[in-house]
Formats: structure tokens, C-alpha cells, sequence
């Protein structure tokens, strides 16, 4: 199951949110970088490991085909365990301009062994070589926003761009929701749900030293997995994990029984 997170103009914390729902994910997760303007997780989070493969060489390895079998190839374990891991992102935005978004978010929708689901950092919206693709092909469509009313507004613009059919981010109708950073500013959950007309499927709090340890690396120390960010990404993820799944389902729903019986009469003409 791919699932794809952008911010509004002005939005900061996308990478943060992703990084924190993939640590806490109910399965096994994959974090994609696939903002355009390059990956920090490596950088921050990875506390500046280096890394051989990442999103540059999988491009590089798709010219030789098969792609998606690649991939496993190119990740890099997140935690002990190996349940998270992720595709680091470019490491010169310059490139953005010569990944092939349509060939990637193909091979990121067909990870869905059932264990494993793609989260993918697809950045700010709109911003140049945005991975567009990637919202086509996702199962949820996550705009992150902050709670003030300047990110509310650039969030409902943000809404009202992916459901313009001529903007060509369009994804399946119904994906779309919305993941608050820092509510009460002023505004709270439900608020901002009817303002932007779509789902909140999470909330994270500000927690500045939580936040510190996923996007600058900084030491985690005992208290980090019962910090408020985490305890309220493993709630989110819960709920965001949810709510993909069902309109993966949706997307490709199950054959009825009056289907099935149509197909199998014509197969027999
Ligand atoms: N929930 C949060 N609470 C406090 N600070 C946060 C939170 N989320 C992100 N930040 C901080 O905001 C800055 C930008 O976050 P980042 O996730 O890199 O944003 P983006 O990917 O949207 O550019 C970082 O310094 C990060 O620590
Ligand atoms: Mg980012």
C-alpha cells in the first residue's frame, strides 16, 4: 500500500511527520524521500550515515530494468529491528528533473506484499518536478498542515488543487486527508477538517525536542518512544494505516459474485 504525504505552501514538518509515522507504523514500512528538493533523513535522523544506494542509484538501476525488484536493494534499515526502513531521497536536487516519477511510484504501488506499505515524502505541493505520479498511484493522500489560519488556508488551496481534475495531481476521489502538526494554533482537529472538507486522520503536537531527534539527530535518550510526538505518531499511524487500507480496497475491490459469474460467461462465448 503506498501512501503519499505533501505539505501546503508554508507547511513545515512533512519529513518529520512521515519519519515519525514510519517508526511507528503496525507493520513493516517503507519511508520514501521522494521530495524533489532532495532527502534529510540520512542526513538528520541517520545522523549523517553514509548510505550506498538510495533514490540516485535506484534511477540509475532502473535504466537496466526491473525496478521494482530493486528496490530492496536500495533501503536502509531505520530501527534495530529492520520494520522500518527507507529510500534515502536525492542528494542534488539538480536530479529531480531526471527521475522518472511515473516508473517509481509504479514500483512503490506493487510493494503490497501485506506486510509492508510505502510511506512517500512527496514535499511541498507544486514545487518544480513534483513527484505527481506518486499521488495517482497512492491509496491515501496526506496533506500536512499546520493550525494557524495562514496554514489552513494554504491547506484548503492545497485540497482544492488535488481535486482539480485539470491540474493532473487529481488522485482516486476520496484519498485525500489531512495530518494537523501543532493543533490549537488556533485552530483544533475538527475545525480544520470542515474547513478543508477531508478527513484528519492524525494529529501531532509540537514537541520541539522530539522533533529534534528526528530531524536533526539529536541523541534520543531514554524518553523518546513516551515523548508526545511519538505517542501521538503511533495513534496516527494507527488511524492513517486505517484508513488507507480501506480505500486500497476501493481501488480494487474484490471481484462480487455477479462479476465473477458475468466474466466467466464471457470466457465461455
Ligand atoms: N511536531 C513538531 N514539533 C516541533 N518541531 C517540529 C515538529 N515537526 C517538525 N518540526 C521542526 O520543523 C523543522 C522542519 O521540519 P521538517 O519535517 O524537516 O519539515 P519539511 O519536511 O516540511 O520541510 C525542523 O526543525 C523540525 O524539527
Ligand atoms: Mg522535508
Amino acid at each position: 500500500m503506498l501512501i503519499a504525504l505533501c505539505s501546503a505552501k508554508g507547511a513545515p514538518g512533512v519529513t518529520t511527520a512521515a519519519l515519525a509515522l514510519t517508526l511507528s507504523w503496525p507493520r513493516g514500512a517503507v519511508l520514501a524521500e521522494l521530495d524533489p528538493a532532495g532527502g534529510d533523513v540520512l542526513a538528520g535522523y541517520g545522523r549523517a550515515r553514509l548510505s550506498a544506494g538510495g533514490l540516485t542509484e535506484l534511477q540509475l538501476a532502473a535504466r537496466r530494468g526491473g525496478l521494482a525488484g530493486q528496490l530492496d536493494a536500495h533501503l536502509v534499515q531505520l530501527d534495530a529491528t529492520g520494520r522500518a526502513r527507507l529510500l534515502p531521497g536525492l542528494s542534488d536536487a539538480a536530479t529531480a528533473r531526471h527521475v522518472n516519477w511515473e516508473r517509481l511510484a509504479a514500483a512503490l504501488a506493487s510493494v503490497e506484499d501485506g506486510a509492508v506499505d510505502v510511506l512517500a515524502d512527496c514535499g511541498r505541493l507544486r514545487a518544480e518536478h513534483f513527484p505527481a505520479a506518486v499521488l495517482r498511484r497512492a491509496a491515501a493522500v496526506v496533506v500536512v498542515t499546520g493550525s494557524t489560519l495562514r496554514a489552513v488556508r494554504a491547506a484548503a488551496q492545497a485540497v482544492a488543487e488535488l481535486r482539480d481534475e485539470g491540474a493532473g495531481l487529481a488522485p482516486g476521489a476520496g484519498v485525500l486527508a489531512a495530518l494537523v502538526v501543532g493543533p490549537g494554533e488556533p485552530y483544533g482537529e475538527r475545525e480544520i477538517g470542515e474547513v478543508l472538507g477531508v478527513p484528519v486522520v492524525g494529529v501531532l503536537p509540537r514537541d520541539a525536542r522530539a522533533a529534534a531527534v528526528l530531524s536533526e539527530g539529536a541523541p534520543a535518550g531514554r524518553l523518546f518512544a513516551q515523548s508526545a510526538l511519538l505517542r501521538a505518531a503511533r495513534s496516527a499511524a494507527v488511524r492513517l494505516a486505517e484508513f488507507a487500507a480501506a480505500h486500497e480496497v476501493r481501488l480494487t475491490p474484490p471481484p462480487t459474485p455477479a462479476s465473477a459469474a458475468t466474466a466467466g460467461g464471457r470466457r465461455d462465448r
